[in-house]
């Protein structure tokens, strides 16, 4: 069995951090999200991973290399556009060959990994597809799966009006070399991208067996800014708390705290589950719940809670509790004491500033 990685596209959902970042790549608990993609994979016992890549395929080679870090061989394939999740799986057929697959799209985050699936999809070697579902409140705001008595997939819809069930496609897909039949046969839709929904719809109106498999954990979409602090979130709710920093005595650092080698807690109140970055200073500050801090920043009399802050970035005597931000890298936020007394910004294109 053999992983495929989507980490190209455009993130345009996720802009301004996405113009000179791939989504992939942003951290959540201080680990970027295609790391964790590639240790479920790995750890459902795969390690033949191709990573599709687009304009940031720069960043993802350099980040991954050649995956050894991980006990996998990593194979990277050029998507020159970003045309669609079903063209991913096209242009990756020479990779792929004849070997069944798991397709795991790059900015997804799942409890609990995918080594069930993988195991329940190799103990039938005659089912062509498994096709990862989870239950949703708003399943018209997904692709939703309608199951036949059997529990076979009949159709996959895009958004209905009308669900016929709540269950909602995850961004893990299983398949056999079938799959190849569909993405030749299969039009581009009116966005113009060949759809993986498309693509499986068409195995099932070809007598191509494809099965559901229900996660229940929690599942996030990293697409959207909020998506990707709710990840943060649930992702810190699990990580297992560890002090190899710096904490002064004045500092209260509560139990579900990481402080991560080289950071210094000084004269602060830490709440967790939050995560502190390897040499990352915060002074006189509060860093509340549900916080990751990447490595390099530097925190002085402030306060955040539910934010994530990357790397190299410099946060100083801000009057107002910072909270449910995502703070680029190398961005500074201070307070300055040049008159006349007015907020001074340098923002991208696309950033957003809420100010009471
Ligand atoms: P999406 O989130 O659907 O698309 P996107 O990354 O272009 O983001 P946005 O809608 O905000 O512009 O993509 C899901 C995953 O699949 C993501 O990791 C990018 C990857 N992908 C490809 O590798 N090739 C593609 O052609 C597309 C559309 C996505």
């Amino acid at each position: 069995m053999k992983g495929l990685i989507l980490s190209g596209g455009k993130g345009t959902r996720l802009y301004p951090l996405t113009y000179t970042r791939a989504k992939q790549l942003i951290p959540v608990a201080n680990k970027p999200v295609l790391f964790r993609v590639i240790e479920a994979i790995r750890d459902a016992g795969i390690t033949e991973i191709g990573i599709v890549i687009g304009d940031t395929g720069d960043q993802i080679r350099e980040a991954v290399g050649n995956g050894r870090r991980w006990g996998i061989k990593a194979t990277y394939i050029e998507q020159p556009k970003p045309l669609g999740l079903a063209h991913a799986v096209k242009i990756s057929r020479d990779f792929l060959g004849d070997d069944r697959f798991v397709m795991f799209l790059g900015d997804n985050v799942i409890q609990g990994g995918i080594t069930k699936l993988v195991q329940e999809f190799s103990d039938h070697p005659e089912w062509n597809s498994q096709i990862v579902l989870t239950q949703v409140d708003h399943p018209e705001e997904y692709g939703v799966a309608e199951l036949d008595e059997e529990g076979k997939i009949v159709r996959l819809i895009e958004k209905p009006s009308e669900p016929p069930s709540n269950l909602a496609l995850v961004g893990i897909y299983m398949f056999d070399h079938h799959i190849f039949e569909a993405t030749d046969a299969i039009e581009p839709s009116q966005r113009g991208e060949l759809e993986i929904t498309d693509a499986i719809q068409w195995l099932v109106d070809n007598g191509y067996i494809v099965y559901p498999y229900i996660h229940t954990g929690w599942w996030i979409d990293t697409g959207r800014p909020g998506d990707m602090l709710d990840a943060n979130s649930l992702v810190l709710e699990e990580l297992e708390p560890k002090i190899e920093g710096y904490v002064d005595r004045d500092s209260e650092v509560d139990s579900r705290v990481t402080i991560e080698r080289g950071a210094e807690i000084i004269n602060s109140v830490v709440r967790g589950p939050t995560i502190i970055g390897h040499d990352t200073r915060i002074i006189n500050s509060y860093i509340g719940p549900f916080t990751s801090i990447y490595h390099h920043v530097t925190i002085e009399n402030s306060e955040l809670e539910r934010c994530i802050v990357l790397e190299h970035s410099v946060i100083e005597n801000i009057p107002s509790r910072i909270q449910d931000s995502l703070i680029g890298r190398h961005v500074t936020i201070s307070r300055s004491p040049i008159k006349p007394k007015a907020l001074k910004m340098t923002l991208g294109d696309h950033s957003k500033v809420g100010i009471l």
